[in-house]
């Protein structure tokens, strides 16, 4: 049995102090002691530190945005692994389709980014996901498989891992896959695992969707056999629909 997985992506939101007393809110209401599902958030780089501190007590998985392939160096602002590590984070989003589109991120550079969390002991969460006209002229599965084996070349043990797998056409929208749409993709990506890492290791791999996730449709979603949580944006802003999103799965 999987143990589903819920992360708050707040991206570019929330100052410091907007998201310390947002991380203060949901650690009281996620508590200690959860077993049946595990819980992240995912504030800005400028808000780790201190969002580490309010959450420390609790389960809370403290995750990071993103990171750079590289330990340290000239590289004007990036954030490594090893600082991620340091300052207390348990997860780091990679090959979010927001990097991908907006700051370059190919396959070939979230591969990078992949191993070298990794290598500092960082879980990594991998976000696949095919645009509107990609699904709609039919190569969603090979675009998904792609950056899946890309994302994972190189990859010898994927237990610290888990897909994301986000429809870009989903994000921020409003329009969510429907449960059999996002289920039939997931068990795709469970397969391409598979074929790679053998039956047991993707049968333990968690497989995230994200997407327009909402107190509405997350137990639709997280009810199918191959959602094992979700990666949340918009609504992970709002305590309350945050909360009723966690307790859909947990
Ligand atoms: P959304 O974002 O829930 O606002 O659609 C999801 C994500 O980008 O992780």
């Amino acid at each position: 049995m999987r143990k589903k997985i819920v992360v708050g992506n707040w991206k570019m939101n929330n100052t410091v102090a907007e998201s310390v007393e947002l991380a203060t809110e949901i650690a009281e209401k996620v508590g200690s002691g959860i077993i049946g599902c595990e819980v992240g958030i995912a504030p800005t780089f400028l808000a780790l530190n201190e969002v580490g501190k309010v959450i420390e007590w609790s389960d809370i998985l403290l995750t990071a945005q993103d990171c750079h392939y590289e330990n340290d160096g000239a590289f004007t602002g990036e954030v490594s692994a090893s600082m991620l590590a340091a300052a207390g984070c348990d997860f780091v989003i990679l090959g979010h389709s927001e990097r991908r589109q907006y700051f370059g991120d190919t396959s070939a550079i979230v591969n990078r980014k992949v191993k070298k969390a990794l290598e500092e002991g960082l879980r990594v969460i991998l976000c696949v996901g095919e645009t509107l006209q990609e699904r709609e002229s039919g190569v969603t599965e090979s675009v998904i498989t792609g950056q899946v084996v890309e994302g994972l070349d190189g990859v010898s043990d994927i237990s610290n891992l888990v897909i994301a797998y986000e429809p870009v056409w989903a994000i921020g929208t409003g329009k969510t896959a429907t449960s059999a749409q996002a289920d039939e993709v997931h068990a795709s990506i469970r397969a391409t695992v598979a074929g790679i890492y053998g039956a047991k290791a993707a049968e333990h791999l968690r497989i995230q969707y994200g997407g327009s996730v909402k107190p509405s449709n997350a137990v639709e979603l997280f009810s199918m056999p191959n959602i094992d949580g979700g990666l949340i944006g918009g609504a992970s802003l709002n305590v309350d629909d945050f909360m009723a999103i966690v307790n859909a799965a947990c």
